[in-house]
């Protein structure tokens, strides 16, 4: 008789303020793409503060399909050693498993001139093409040809182009800065993304050797050197500000006050602009992280979701969660990915009052939420099931936990810390 395996829930059932310290962890959107980035050079790479997250196993076996040693650490730590050749094929059932598996393509392109992956998958949340990625490449010399949802890339030899972003892709963008640092001469890519996992990925790529200017701006200048001359570095990820933010919703919606250690407050200004107009505190704690510290009862604030330095997208589902119990009505704009609302359906199982007017959506904040059973359709959906259920009266039951699991470092057991009734069974 074969064995029945059972789904995982998370059970919320919870009362009460929050109170206590939680550290966030390195970002999930930068380590891959330091993951990546390493075939790059031959040696011994060290990451640190790397977050114990599926999807950094998914990198881990991509990486170790084309020909890398990968070993975890029981502290963090992250080894990756690359001796020698490595292959030019990325297996479709990993590439397929996650988006960021298209972060190989600069990096092995530009280390052995050829790439064939599989079409990425990731969270579900509408079509996501790559068109630039390819634009980008392609003007570097490369010939990128797609057939049965595999993409091939053959550039023996990639040489610097002025590059200029309609929209500034962080994909494309961290694509091509790869791509750039071994071609031939100047590149220049006008139109960048400047989130803080682009700038890390652009400084772990300087300590390896890279010449790159303009790190965190909209212009970014590389200049290629030769393979020979990168190395293999350590580095220590760039704290999650999700992560962070995902906390400072969960003390939001419950009350109370919570310390987050390694919060970097300068790489989430304007999320935490739109937290202090909703009525939320934010003090420094001497350098080394933020104390956020709730109203009585959230106002609610129209937001809008924009590449960095706006409100990122990923906050968006966080920012629903609070405004269902916040006082008034506001509107939430998606301008990045239109289809990203599923969670709507599943926050309004437990009563929240969301109308949704093609990519805004009009929320009216009630006094509290209602537990039911409710699904995880991504992981930052699932984030924001999770502050939803901290805000609802009963209990409240989350399926779908394996999105939760590829972004969030034990996001049950650091909310527990902090006083929150949640288990996993
Ligand atoms: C990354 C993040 C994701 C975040 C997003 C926007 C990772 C693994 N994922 O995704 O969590 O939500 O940035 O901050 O880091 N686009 C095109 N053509 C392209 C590339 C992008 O049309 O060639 C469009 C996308 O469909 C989307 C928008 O541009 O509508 C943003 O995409 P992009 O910035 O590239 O996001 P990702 O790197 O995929």
């Amino acid at each position: 008789m074969t064995e029945k395996v059972v789904e995982p829930v998370i059970r919320i059932d919870h009362r009460g303020p929050l109170h206590g310290t939680v550290r966030v962890p390195g970002a999930k959107n930068s380590v891959l793409k330091l993951m990546a980035a390493t075939v790059l050079a031959d040696g011994e790479f060290n990451l640190v503060n790397v977050p114990e997250i599926v999807d950094v196993d998914i990198m881990a076996d991509l990486l170790r399909s084309i020909g890398s040693q990968v070993d975890t650490g029981s502290d963090g730590s992250l080894r990756i050693t690359h001796s020698g050749e490595l292959s030019t094929s990325v297996p479709a059932d990993l590439a397929g498993r996650m988006r960021a598996s298209i972060n190989l393509l600069g990096p092995l392109v530009s280390r052995v001139g050829k790439i064939e992956i599989a079409l990425p998958g990731g969270d579900d949340f509408g079509l996501r093409p790559i068109d630039m990625h390819v634009a980008g490449l392609e003007a570097m010399g490369a010939t990128c040809t797609f057939s049965d949802g595999v993409l091939t890339v053959n550039a023996p030899r990639l040489v610097g182009a002025d590059i200029r972003f309609s929209f500034p892709s962080v994909g494309a963008t961290e694509n091509l800065v790869t791509a750039a640092v071994c071609a031939d001469g100047v590149t220049t890519i006008d139109g960048a993304a400047r989130e803080p996992e682009v700038a890390d990925l652009c400084r772990f790529l300087v300590a390896m050797g890279a010449q790159i200017e303009g790190i965190g701006e909209s212009t970014l200048r590389i200049t290629g050197v030769p393979h020979g001359t990168l190395h293999s570095v350590s580095h220590r990820v760039v704290p999650d500000r999700i992560q962070a933010a995902t906390y400072i919703a969960s003390v939001a919606v419950a009350g109370g006050e919570v310390d987050m250690i390694d919060a970097q407050r300068n790489d989430m200004q304007m999320f935490l602009h739109r937290c202090t107009e909703m009525g939320l505190v934010f003090t420094d704690l001497d350098g080394i992280g933020v104390r956020a510290t709730a109203p009585e009862r959230l106002r609610s604030v129209d937001v809008q979701t924009l590449p960095y330095p706006g409100v990122a997208t990923d906050y968006k589902p966080l920012v629903i969660a609070m405004l269902s119990v916040a006082d008034g009505s506001a509107v939430v704009t998606e301008n990045l990915y239109p289809g990203r609302f599923r969670y709507v359906d599943e926050l309004q199982a437990l009563g929240a009052n969301i109308k949704m007017h093609e990519h805004h959506a009009e929320i009216t904040g009630v006094q509290r939420l209602s537990g039911a059973s409710v699904i995880a359709h991504d992981i930052r959906a699932g984030a924001a099931l999770v502050v939803a259920g901290l805000a609802a009266d009963g209990v409240t039951t989350i399926s779908g936990v394996g999105h939760i699991d590829r972004g969030y470092d034990d996001l049950v057991g650091r909310l527990r810390e902090i006083g929150v009734g949640i288990s996993r069974g």
